[in-house]
């Protein structure tokens, strides 16, 4: 991993634009757009139709998109099974990959498996799992990922259920010693993500904020604002 993105994964408060919202026909202008204007990591979020009733990318979509920029790619796996698919992810270009507590029955594995890459691993949390599942894994992972909406669509309203456990994990953080970031996905505006950074949210994502805007430059440069 360069120094860059090194740097990236520990400056506080960071703005992950969701491609989710993007339009697919245009990933490459669009993700040049938000770059251009400061985003700081992209979030990519794959979905298999089963543990999420939607379909999104695979891996050769990733790895095109790798020829394109620079950006550090966060890799959302919503996706039963990731196991199999995660040493394409890794060969794919992915900086970060976060797979779902629920859907990741011998969990340590799978982060042992992502860590063993030399890349970051993150674990995400449905809005109905509470942060306790995560006692045992925390100290081994670099990110935990809160979903404010319940997976498998951009554009759904904030769950505001989330704060709570935003609190409770960075207590949790904080007896573990852990530096893993917070990071908080679904229903994120300024409204909203001025919400979840006073709970302690270091990563923001955004898919309909950003790329359903009129000026995506200016949705980008308005969440960078806020802190
Ligand atoms: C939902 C995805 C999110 C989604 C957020 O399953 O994980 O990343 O893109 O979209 P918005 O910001 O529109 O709620
Ligand atoms: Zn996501």
């Amino acid at each position: 991993m360069s120094a860059e993105k090194e740097r990236s994964i520990k400056k506080m408060t960071l703005i992950a634009p969701s491609l989710l919202a993007a339009n697919f026909a245009r990933l490459a202008e669009s993700i040049k757009e938000v770059e251009k204007a400061g985003a700081d990591w992209l979030h990519i979020d794959v979905m298999d139709g089963h543990f999420v009733p939607n379909l999104t990318i695979g891996p050769p979509v990733v790895s095109n998109l790798r020829k394109e920029t620079n950006l550090f790619f966060d890799v959302h796996l919503m996706i039963e099974k990731p196991d199999l698919l995660i040493p394409d992810f890794i060969k794919a270009g992915s900086d970060l990959i976060t797979v779902h507590e629920e859907a990741c029955p011998h969990l340590h594995r799978t982060i042992a498996m992502i860590k063993a890459a030399n890349i970051k691993a993150g674990v995400a949390l449905n809005p109905a799992t509470p942060v306790n599942v995560l006692e045992c894994i925390i100290e081994e992972i670099d990110l935990v990922l809160l979903m404010s909406v319940n997976p498998g669509f951009g554009g759904q309203s904030f769950i505001q259920g989330v704060i709570p456990k935003i609190v409770e994990l960075k207590s949790m953080l904080g007896a573990k010693k852990s530096a893993a970031l917070i990071q908080v996905d679904g229903g994120i505006n300024p409204e909203t993500g001025r919400k979840v950074v006073a709970a302690g949210c270091d990563v923001l994502v955004a898919g309909s904020f950003v790329f359903k805007a009129n000026n995506p430059t200016h949705a980008v440069k308005q969440l960078k604002e806020l802190f």
